[in-house]
């Protein structure tokens, strides 16, 4: 299939929800009556909440508006871990029917849990995010995602059942078996990592499959950072529409925001259900629309883990609805854990990523790998050169690459370039930062 104008896929107005075109008023009072509720609800069931607001000396009631909500405490990862499993619950555990956990690189896992109507509201709002893609009943809909703890697989799953969809649960893995089910079920959107999918675009192509040839319109790519050189590069060489979907397991799963085809500038925050703030990572200090900070959301609707100023730790700003009348998060420059200081300047891969796949010479897979030269962090990019090209055009691009790196960021680094298919693929979140410094 070649690809379709964006503007196509734009939705009749008759077939969205209500809320995505209310007017702000309308979201604002919706939200406030929301979050009134479920601050006295965590308050009221949750230990942890009890003492934090206790500690911090604020009360549900306290809350009149919106902007209240900056007075109370905020939530993190270890306040979770610290609960594990079930000390976050808000319902007695006989009520939860699901349980998501991520597993994290160190520690105990953080465990999430569901109602019936979490499970519903979630399935909605995936549904959301899937037709603001351009998915419409009874397309098909083939998913990549993991399938278990994680959140993607199931989270995508239901979304899609719900829009109406005939869904193909395949999850992660068994990369040549994904493209021959893309081939012969003729799914219309893919919903993957978007560096699995790039592993899958160099399966097909050693199959010897266009993607073209195929019924594929529609990625749905989330779950990990990825840049809009990374959509210009993947809509290029596949004519599939590269569509963002955000979430985190903490808050619901995938479907807190999505991206419209129509526009793809940004992802709508589905602020019906989650209430977004930016703040200054480092004094906490809430931010304004357009400033730039960590995303932290507060969950307007759910029972069984009602989450409160949660922390994300993921960098954005927020911007005014276009396609949608909710506000839009910009995509994801990274995480503050991912942040890397080289001499003074801060950098993140994603930085790297937009370099690299605007040359042609290099494939769009890599890895940044940290090491310490004397008693300063440095950073060496692994490359590998596109497959079309020979090892010397290659070892150019890598010089390209490491004078980009300077002139555009400031730093200097080392590149090491790979033959092609050196670079290990991902099948899920791909692993972009090797840190080697206490090696
Ligand atoms: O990754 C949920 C998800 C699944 C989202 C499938 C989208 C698609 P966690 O495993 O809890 O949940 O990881 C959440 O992944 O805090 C971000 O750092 C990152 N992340 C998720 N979506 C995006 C995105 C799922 N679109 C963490 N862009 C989040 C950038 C993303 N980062």
């Amino acid at each position: 299939m070649t690809m379709k104008p964006a503007h196509s896929y734009a939705p009749d107005p008759g077939i969205l929800d209500a809320v995505e075109t209310a007017s702000r008023d309308e979201i604002t009072a919706l939200q406030t009556g929301r979050l009134k509720v479920t601050l006295s609800h965590a308050y009221a069931h949750v230990p942890h909440y009890k003492k934090a607001f206790d500690d911090k000396g604020v009360h549900p009631d306290d809350l009149k508006s919106l902007e209240d909500l900056a007075n109370f405490p905020f939530t993190v990862k270890d306040d979770l871990r610290r609960t594990y499993p079930f000390g976050m619950f808000a319902v007695p555990r006989e009520q939860v029917v699901r349980i998501h956990a991520s597993s994290g690189t160190t520690g105990k896992p953080t465990v999430v849990g569901y109602t019936r109507n979490d499970i519903d509201m979630w399935a909605d709002v995936v549904a959301r995010s899937i037709r603001a893609a351009g998915v419409r009943r009874g397309d098909i809909v083939h998913v990549a995602y993991g399938y278990g703890l994680f959140t993607g697989g199931l989270g995508a799953h239901y979304g899609a059942e719900r829009l109406g969809c005939t869904v193909i649960p395949v999850s992660g893995g068994m990369t040549a078996r994904q493209v021959q089910l893309l081939k012969d079920f003729g799914a219309k959107m893919l919903a993957v990592t978007p560096s699995y999918f790039l592993n899958i675009l160099d399966e097909m192509e050693r199959q010897g499959v266009d993607p073209r040839d195929t019924h594929l319109e529609i990625g749905l790519f989330g779950a990990e950072p990825w840049t809009n050189e990374m959509r210009q590069d993947i809509q290029a060489r596949s004519d599939v529409h590269a569509i963002d979907i955000y979430g985190l397991s903490e808050v619901i799963g995938p479907g807190v925001s999505a991206e419209c085809i129509e526009t793809k500038d940004g992802l709508h925050v589905w602020e019906d259900h989650f209430y977004p703030e930016i703040i200054d990572p480092e004094t906490g200090e809430v931010l304004r629309d357009g400033e730039f900070g960590e995303l932290v959301f507060t969950s307007l609707t759910k029972e069984a883990l009602p989450i409160i100023r949660y922390r994300t730790r993921d960098l954005s700003r927020l911007l005014p609805g276009t396609a949608r009348s909710m506000r839009r998060m910009e995509k994801i420059t990274g995480r503050t854990d991912d942040m890397m200081i080289i001499r003074g300047v801060n950098v993140f891969p994603t930085q790297i990523e937009e370099l690299i796949v605007k040359d042609d010479r290099l494939a769009p897979h890599y890895q940044i790998e940290l090491f310490k030269s004397g008693n300063m962090d440095a950073m060496r990019a692994h490359v590998e050169r596109d497959a079309s090209v020979g090892a010397d055009a290659g070892a150019a691009a890598g010089s390209k690459l490491a004078k980009s790196v300077k002139d555009l960021i400031g730093i200097s680094i080392a590149v090491e370039l790979h033959a092609p298919g050196e670079i290990a693929r991902s099948e899920g979140k791909a692993q972009r930062i090797i840190d080697n410094r206490s090696k």
